[in-house]
């Protein structure tokens, strides 16, 4: 499978880029950056360190650095840490951003590979927009979008309605659903139920201690976090999710809805029906126990 991802690192992004450079069924052919967990450079910077340290090889084309109609945008730290990656208080800038813009790569590398493509969208929608605007014919070119968004009749994460990709830019996230891709919607319908625990990681950082202790150390901050706000003793694994989509389909239960997002007032970022948008395949359940194995076992490859 021919993949980019589009990503916010993020803690939980890094263990998803690494599951992907591990797949063999998985040709990695980018990472396009934008804002979310963290600001974009960080983002861009955060995608390069990744790539290095997990050994993959593809560019990093960096994105958007606002939301739709935003003229400031601020990152929650408490979530993923000061620099993206947990408590790293600071990350190697290893290596250049590709020539090409988000946007402009991802519009290039669907025509060049029509119909195979498939992107990842693990953080706010923004470069997906920007590359509908930029060419129409995106949207036939690009194989599937598989998006870590969205909480469909659940409740969300960032506020009680919304979940955060697409909460931080409700307007983007919309014109997405509004457009003719062929879309797979992970949200917290299914990424609630596939949860790492302390020890799950205790267990990656001795399979693998180099690339699995990392991501012990990383995911600390983010555990932190959900111990925080009483959530649970554990975290759920949102973006690897929704690459496990991608690969495995059949893994996961869905409904199909066509979807829009409320862009003003109290329930801005919530997604709610819409009869008159195109369907969306929308995840509601998920082989979590295989799910977490799956993890486990990518990890678990590496030194
Ligand atoms: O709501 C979870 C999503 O928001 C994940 O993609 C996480 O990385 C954050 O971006
Ligand atoms: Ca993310």
């Amino acid at each position: 499978m021919k993949l980019i991802i589009d990503t916010d690192p993020g803690v939980d992004d890094a263990l998803a880029i690494a599951m992907a450079v591990a797949m063999p069924e998985i040709e990695l052919l980018g990472l396009t950056t934008v804002f979310g967990n963290t600001f974009t450079y960080q983002s861009s910077r955060n995608a390069r360190y990744l790539l290095n340290l997990f050994g993959g090889d593809c560019p990093v084309a960096e994105g958007a650095t606002l939301p739709y109609g935003a003229t400031t945008y601020d990152p929650a730290d408490e979530v993923h840490g000061p620099e993206g990656l947990g408590a790293m208080a600071t990350v190697p800038d290893i290596g250049r951003n590709h020539a090409e813009g988000a946007a402009a790569f991802l519009v290039r590398m669907a025509q060049e590979n029509s119909g195979e493509l498939v992107v990842c969208a693990i953080g706010p929608l923004t470069n997906i927009a920007d590359a509908l605007k930029l060419d129409p014919a995106f949207a036939s070119n690009l194989k599937e979008l598989v998006i870590m968004g969205g909480a469909f009749e659940v409740p969300g994460n960032i506020t009680p309605l919304a979940e955060a990709n697409i909460f931080h830019d409700a307007p983007a996230a919309d014109a997405v659903f509004a457009s003719d891709l062929r879309i797979v919607m992970v949200g917290l319908n299914a990424t609630m139920q596939t949860l790492l625990t302390p020890e799950n990681f205790v267990d990656m950082s001795k399979s693998a201690p180099k690339v699995g202790g990392f991501l012990r150390e990383i995911h600390e901050f983010y555990l932190g976090f959900y111990r925080s706000v009483g959530v649970m003793d554990g975290c759920p694994m949102h973006d690897s999710t929704a690459l496990l989509a991608c690969i495995a389909p059949e893994q996961f239960t869905f409904q199909t809805s066509g979807l829009r997002v409320i862009c003003t007032g109290d329930a801005i970022g919530q997604t709610v029906a819409d009869a008159s948008r195109p369907p969306v395949r929308i995840a509601t359940g998920v082989a979590a126990t295989w799910a977490v194995a799956q993890a486990m076992a990518q990890v678990a490859t590496y030194d």
